[in-house]
């Protein structure tokens, strides 16, 4: 039988456990065994207790739960190339040469090196007496199968990261609680957001809840913006608005790249318009939480689609990363994928905030 292992990685994202169950059980109706990799590389590279073969009702009630069930962790020894020699001998000695990664860019990234470098390993493994040329037989290939799991929804060619829409959710309700003891008093708050050089987070929170001004690194204000917010939040007040709430993207910055914090921004409300304003830095409230609909729904059909990918692989196919497009499940190159994503922050980087725009897809077009 083959043996599929699933394993979590980054950020942790809602609806990374209903990958995990879809994975499970998808491999076993397919009638291979699942392994789950717990706390992500690291567990690939301890192996032991770590890796832990799951059966179909071991991942019953995952559907419903935050977080990710598996764990995951930021793994320095996977870093290295020890660490990945003993990854790979701690999956041939468990017999599986197939894995299925949630995560963001930078862990995919990093299965795809592994993928590249496993026929070395393998022989180094061989070389060094550390397993046989019988035992590694079988094991000549490594399957990859990336999903993307992360609230940021920064992935290029997806429509839509495991995650985002239970963190959109989270954000909006938050913000409406804001609105109510900000219109009680009369006062401005200015709301951070997550999405570390993403904007979509605190764009699309910005439309949901009618806010009065949103800052995204993609888009910076224009020089003289402090003038313009003030115009625009005045305008607002004396349209008899009580409250005036600014979105700010952890990540924003101006056009010449300095950083734009919140208390920045809070000071010159303060100072400039007189509003008595406070800053709400909505932190890791944004990533717990029940997965909502759509990523139940998302990482169930992608989970299906991960095993699918596995088990239709030949040596020549590409790691593919499994995506959403118009609705569609679809399988895409994850390096072209990842490539495009850095090309965003690239571009971001060059000042090229048009290009930025455009390669973020439909949803930022003006
Ligand atoms: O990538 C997900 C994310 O929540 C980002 O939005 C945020 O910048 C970062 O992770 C926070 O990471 P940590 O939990 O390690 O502080």
């Amino acid at each position: 039988k083959r043996r599929i292992g699933v394993m979590t990685s980054g950020g942790d994202a809602p609806g990374m456990n209903g990958a995990v169950r879809a994975v499970v059980r998808m491999a076993i109706y397919r009638g291979c065994e699942a392994y789950a990799v717990y706390e992500g590389y690291e567990g690939l590279v301890q192996g032991g207790d770590l890796i832990k073969e799951m059966k179909w009702d071991d991942v019953r009630g995952y559907l419903s739960r935050g977080g990710t069930l598996i764990g995951t962790a930021r793994c320095m020894a996977f870093m290295e190339r020890w660490g990945r020699l003993k990854a790979a001998k701690n999956m041939i000695k468990r017999g599986i040469d197939a894995l299925i990664i949630c995560g963001g860019d930078g862990s995919l990234t990093g299965a795809d090196r592994f993928r590249a470098e496993w026929p070395s390993l393998i022989r180094e493994l061989v070389d060094t007496k550390e397993l046989t040329p019988e035992e590694i037989e079988p094991f000549k290939h490594l399957n990859i199968v990336g999903l993307v799991g992360s609230i940021d929804n920064d992935m290029s060619g997806t429509d839509a990261t495991i995650g985002c829409y239970s963190s959109l959710e989270r954000i909006c309700s938050a913000v409406d609680d804001v609105f109510d003891t900000a219109s009680s008093h009369q006062r401005g708050f200015v709301i951070e957001v997550m999405g570390r050089h993403c904007g979509w987070l605190a764009l699309m929170a910005a439309i949901a809840t009618g806010a009065d001004y949103v800052f995204i690194p993609e888009r910076p204000p224009s020089t003289g913006w402090e003038d313009e917010m003030c115009g625009i939040i005045s305008k607002h007040r004396s349209r008899g608005k009580r409250r005036s709430i600014v979105i700010i993207a952890e990540g924003a910055h101006d056009v010449e790249l300095n950083k734009i914090t919140a208390y920045q921004v809070k000071e010159l409300l303060n100072k400039k318009l007189k509003l008595d304003t406070r800053v709400t830095i909505l932190g890791h409230i944004q990533r717990g939480g029940q997965a909502c609909f759509y990523d139940r729904w998302l990482s169930t059909l992608q989970g299906v689609e991960a095993v699918n990918a596995v088990l239709d692989a030949t040596p020549e196919t590409p790691t593919p990363v499994i995506t959403i497009r118009e609705n569609k499940i679809e399988r895409s190159d994850l390096m072209e994928t990842v490539a495009l994503t850095k090309s965003v922050t690239a571009a971001i980087q060059a000042k090229d905030f048009d290009k930025a725009m455009q390669l973020r897809d439909v949803e930022f077009k003006e």
